[in-house]
């Protein structure tokens, strides 16, 4: 009895396990299975349709037409054929600077951006997205594969490629070998030094330090970017005296003062440390120097403030030099910001530097900087790397309303890039910061879009993989995943993009090293050492 009972359940399980064996084989088996291994397919039913629910309400009417693609295909030949060179020189020169801002960073910002508009994203052009002229940028320096920023400053501000850590100075300055930063024979001077010399107005402007490394490059000379204050020299084991710190370089020395604009963040960085800031936070400086009394003595017609109100209050016509540090540190995440925050966007800081250097007659340089893309990125904070460099597009649109592409050279590029990718075959409009449409066949998971090769988002996991649908992907700290466990999430030694508008901005095509730029636009500006060839006209 119990033996034909078991031998009936055997036999009913078999037939169970066979039919649900066909069933699955049915599916796979069908007609239309992708062959290439290396591109998945939509999967397909019998009748050859994707399976996929929804898979075409992606699409837009509009781009089905051929006669869509097609006119705008022709609208942008046309501009192509019918542009001619901008022949004149550049009477302005405005320098923005994307802190590692790498080409898979404007190709998801640019979706995050259209997708904030409620577009699907991927047509959506950022400002210099429309910029007629583009090259490439080599940005390796002299001792390393992949660039700091402090190197990678040197060859886009100098026009010399120098060590990593270093900044204005040449290669012969190994990094923080202090005691030859003063030999003026070691230091090289920068498209700001270069302006001045020909009697044009300059200034800075970052959302990071303002002796941080990227501005730093337009003034000072030092063998360890680190060396922002005298305290900092110290804790490198040299004598500030012998080693001058940047913050000190900036006030005191040849370019720094003479700057009309200085815009950015870094406030304790000049403040003895007996003194608060405006806000309560200890100054850093051990020599009992206050920089910034020193920069108001120095300036009697000089202006400083530390908030948004105070620089938003400024009388452009009664001002001659204008200081503004609006933050102990970086300037604050403009995705942190809050209705207390007294601090300038980016764009706003655009606005007061071109409304303060376009009152010389003789022109200017301005190098302003999208510091905190790089920051983010090292966080592996995606969402806010790319709000960093949608705000870095706006300050670009702003300068652009501001001045004349025919007497003003805008530049736009970046000093390194870094080891995020942006992966998938996503539906179009695919929230660009979550996970990818397709799963993972392997192992049932989704997989982020955007990712890095290192840095703070690994996870280590004892059960496969994290599943990012428990992952609150849309919080602006969210770490996104990361291969290899470090810290801070490193550069990447890809090219980087250069964009150019205005005179002589067709010089910028093809692959160039990045110490090639500030050649471009000394010649487009007719300023350097005699080493310009260049014609007023
Ligand atoms: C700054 O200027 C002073 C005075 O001219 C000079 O002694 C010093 O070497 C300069 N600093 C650097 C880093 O060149
Ligand atoms: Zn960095």
């Amino acid at each position: 009895m119990g033996y034909i009972l078991k031998r009936f359940l055997l036999v009913l399980g078999c037939f169970v396990l066979a039919l649900g064996h066909s069933i699955r084989e049915k599916r796979q088996i069908s007609k239309f299975v992708p062959k290439d291994p290396y591109h998945p397919q939509p999967a397909l039913n019998e009748a050859g349709e994707v399976l996929v629910e929804n898979r075409w309400q992606h699409v837009d009417a509009e781009e089905e037409n051929a006669a869509f693609w097609n006119s705008l295909a022709q609208d942008r030949l046309r501009e192509q054929v019918f542009r001619r060179p901008n022949l004149n020189v550049a009477k302005n020169v405005i320098f923005f600077l994307g802190d590692g801002m790498s080409i898979p960073t404007y190709a998801a910002s640019r979706a995050y951006m259209g997708q904030q508009q409620k577009l699907r994203g991927e047509e959506s052009q950022l400002a210099f997205d429309k910029f007629p002229h583009t090259g490439l940028s080599k940005t390796y320096c002299v001792d390393r594969q992949v660039a700091d920023s402090a190197c990678s400053a040197t060859a886009y501000l100098c026009g010399v490629k120098a060590n990593y850590g270093t900044i204005g100075v040449t290669a012969k300055v190994r990094y923080n070998q202090c005691g030859i930063q003063a030999d003026p024979a070691n230091q090289v001077d920068s498209l700001a030094a270069w302006a001045q010399k020909a009697g044009k107005s300059t200034g800075i402007v970052t959302t990071a330090r303002v002796t941080h490394a990227s501005p730093s490059g337009a003034y000072a000379h030092v063998a360890n970017r680190e060396y922002e204050c005298d305290a900092d020299v110290r804790t490198y084991g040299h004598n500030p005296a012998i080693c001058q710190d940047i913050a000190s370089q900036l006030v005191n020395n040849r370019t720094g003062t003479e700057f009309k604009v200085i815009l950015g963040g870094g406030r304790t960085k000049f403040l003895p440390n007996s003194m608060q800031d405006e806000q309560g936070n200890a100054g850093e400086r051990e020599d009992g120097v206050n920089l910034i009394d020193e920069w108001k003595r120095k300036h009697s017609n000089g202006v400083y403030v530390y908030n948004r109100k105070g620089l938003l209050q400024t009388d452009y016509d009664r001002t001659q030099y204008l200081l503004g540090l609006f933050d102990p540190s970086h300037l604050q995440y403009n995705l942190d910001k809050t209705a207390q925050t007294d601090q300038p966007s980016l764009a706003e800081m655009t606005e007061a530097a071109i409304k303060m250097l376009q009152k010389d007659r003789n022109g200017y340089f301005v190098f302003i900087e999208g510091g905190r893309i790089d920051h983010a990125h090292h966080e592996t904070k995606a969402r806010k790397a790319l709000d960093e460099t949608v705000e870095f597009s706006k300050a670009i649109d702003r300068a652009i309303q501001l001045t004349n592409r025919e007497d003003t050279l805008i530049i736009v590029t970046s000093d390194h890039a870094h080891c995020m990718s942006l992966a998938g075959y996503s539906f179009r409009g695919t929230d660009i910061l979550g996970v990818n449409s397709e799963i993972s066949p392997i192992d049932g998971l989704p997989y982020a879009t955007l990712t890095y090769a290192n840095g703070p988002g690994y996870r280590a996991e004892q059960n496969g993989r994290l599943d990012l649908r428990r992952q609150d992907m849309t919080n602006k700290d969210y770490e996104y995943p990361s291969l290899a466990p470090l810290p801070a999430e490193t550069h990447g030694g890809d090219d980087v993009g250069i964009f150019a508008l205005g005179p002589q901005a067709h010089l910028v095509s093809g692959v160039m090293e990045q110490n090639v730029i500030p050649h471009i636009v000394a010649y487009a500006a007719c300023i350097g050492d005699g080493f310009t060839i260049c014609k007023k006209n």
